[in-house]
This record gives structure tokens, sequence and C-alpha cells, in this order.
């Protein structure tokens, strides 16, 4: 039986090349893509969501999403995903397809109705649809079966010394998920800064040839150029929370109390995570990956890659 996930997400490089790992994941069954504000503005990130899905053939509802985070922070679009989110790399407009009807927290109330306690989340940009989605409907902490999500650290930031992109865009909208006492894996910078794809992976997916694998060498093209230019290195950030969930075997995570700090001029987005469990004297709440063994995930995402609409 396969798995009903819904992925929100700030579609993104690197969002891309996990949808279409998704879409290639014998073992889950995408029932919407939900699309929040974060790497770039939604509408470029419902955009690129609605493009894709059209270009691959995939037929999957697609929605649009929260606009602001809850404390807006100003202007923090920043150079790494490009001005569209995607790079320099551009997807025919859809032309047949169309946003669902429902913004983000409808859809994901609706098919966590329908799949009655089976529904999981990938989460792998801000969480501000997942914190309306929870505040509109509160059953859901009792629907939603599990929640992976890419963001967070143990230790470091990419947007601070102290906080991650994902959660520093919205951490009240992060504090109101990691307390909803849904069962959750936190994949933070820890792992995702080791989850690196180099030049034979991208000649790899470029010689398979399909239209996911050669999208996905192209995006990793851009990511060779923008780190050759000092920016960011090809890294799999968010197929690694898709990782997390279908081939666990990849990461060693532990059980640690997970919370977020919403205040401080400078820790504002921190994730607070206590796996040793003695500083702080509360009771896990979270699953928190550590470790990556980087080959086994390397090889299971590009077969993900090349199955993506090959079916
Ligand atoms: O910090 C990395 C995260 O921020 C990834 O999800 C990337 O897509 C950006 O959203
Ligand atoms: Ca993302």
């Amino acid at each position: 039986m396969k798995r009903p996930f819904i992925i929100d997400c700030d579609t993104g490089t690197d969002d891309a090349i996990a949808l279409m790992a998704a879409f290639g994941c014998p073992e889950i069954n995408v029932r919407a893509i939900t699309s929040v504000n974060g790497n770039v503005k939604e509408e470029y990130t419902s955009a690129n969501n609605l493009n894709l899905t059209e270009y691959l053939g995939i037929d999957v509802e697609v929605a649009r999403g929260a606009t602001l985070p809850f404390y807006p922070r100003g202007d923090y679009y920043g150079p790494t995903h490009g001005k569209t989110g995607l790079g320099d790399v551009v997807i025919p407009d859809a032309k047949e397809t169309s946003f669902s009807r429902d913004m983000a927290p409808e859809v994901i109330h609706r098919i966590a109705e329908e799949e009655n306690g089976e529904l999981e989340l990938l989460v792998i940009g801000p969480m501000t649809n997942i914190a309306i989605a929870i505040s509109l409907y509160p059953q859901l902490k009792q629907q939603i079966k599990h929640i992976w999500f890419m963001g967070g650290a143990v230790a470091g930031g990419n947007v601070s010394s102290t906080a991650e992109f994902n959660i520093w865009v919205d951490p009240t909208s992060a504090k109101m998920v990691t307390e909803s006492g849904i069962p959750m894996t936190m994949v933070g910078l820890d792992v995702t800064t080791k989850a690196v794809l180099g030049r034979e992976d991208e000649q790899e997916l470029r010689a398979f040839g399909s239209k996911a694998s050669v999208l996905s060498a192209d995006i990793l093209e851009y990511m060779f150029k923008r780190c050759k230019d000092g920016g960011e290195d090809a890294l799999m950030h968010d197929a690694l929370a898709l990782a997390a969930a279908v081939i666990p075997e990849c990461l060693t995570c532990k059980e640690a109390f997970l919370d977020v700090e919403c205040r401080g001029e400078y820790t504002a987005g921190h994730t607070v995570t206590d796996i040793v469990g003695r500083s702080l004297g509360k009771a896990p709440n979270a699953s928190v990956a550590v470790e990556l063994h980087l080959d086994v995930f390397r090889k299971w995402l590009l077969e993900c890659i090349k199955r993506c609409g090959q079916a």
C-alpha cells in the first residue's frame, strides 16, 4: 500500500529535485503539492510547482499557499535560487493544468480527512501553511501520521550562525508545528550540508536522458556555477528529508526535545534540540538526524529521479 504524502515546498532548486525524486518513489503516493513563500515569492514557488508537474506529465493537485510568514521579515530573497526560484533553468509555462480551487491549508485538511490518519507531510520550506492548517483544523494534530521536515540544525545555521533558513523565515509557525504533538523527524543542516552531488552525478543523470533526469542535471549545473561564484554547493537539503521517510537507513537519528526560539535579535529561528535529554529535562518530541550515509543516499536519489515520469 503506497504511503499518502503532501509535499509543502518553496520551490526552489533543491525543492524541485526533491519533487522529482518523490514522483519517482514507488513507496509513496504524492496526493498534493502545496506552495509556500520562502526561497522566492509564492507567485514563483507555486508557478514552479505547476510548470514542473505539467512538464513532467505528473497528474497531481497543486495548490497555492501562504505569501507571507506570520511575522514578515522583509526582503530575504537572496541569490541562491535566482529570481524565479529555479536559477537559470527555464521550464515551459503550464498550459493544460491549473491550481487547485483550494488553498494549501484546505487541501491539507481535506486530504487528511480522506486518508483517515495515514497522511504524512514532507515539509521543505517555511512552515506557514502547516501552522495555518493546524490553527484552522486542530484535529489535524491527530490526523497527520508524521511530519518529515527539512529545517533547523542541532548546531549552526545558514542564515546566521544560529538559524537555518526555513525555520528563520517563520519561527512562529515552526514553533506551533513542533509543539503540535505530531510525530516528526527533523532533517537539519547537520546532515543536509553533507548531502552534496557532484559532476559524476550530473553526467549520469544527463546521460540517462529522461525529462526529469536532464532537468535535474540542468539544475545541478546551475548549482555548480553558483558554487564556483561563491554560493551554496549542490546540496540536496530537501531530497534528504524525503530520504529520511523512505530510506531511513541513510541517516542516523536520535530522539530529542525540539523547540524553536522565536525571540532574540540574534537567535530568532534557532532550533533548540536537546539530544542528550539532560540539559533541559523535557521529554523528546522529535527524531533528529545526526549522521548521513552519503553513498546510500546518492544512489537512491539518482534511481528515484530516473524513475520519475517513467510510469
Ligand atoms: O536551508 C535550506 C532550506 O532552505 C532548503 O529547503 C532550501 O530549499 C531553502 O528552502
Ligand atoms: Ca526548500
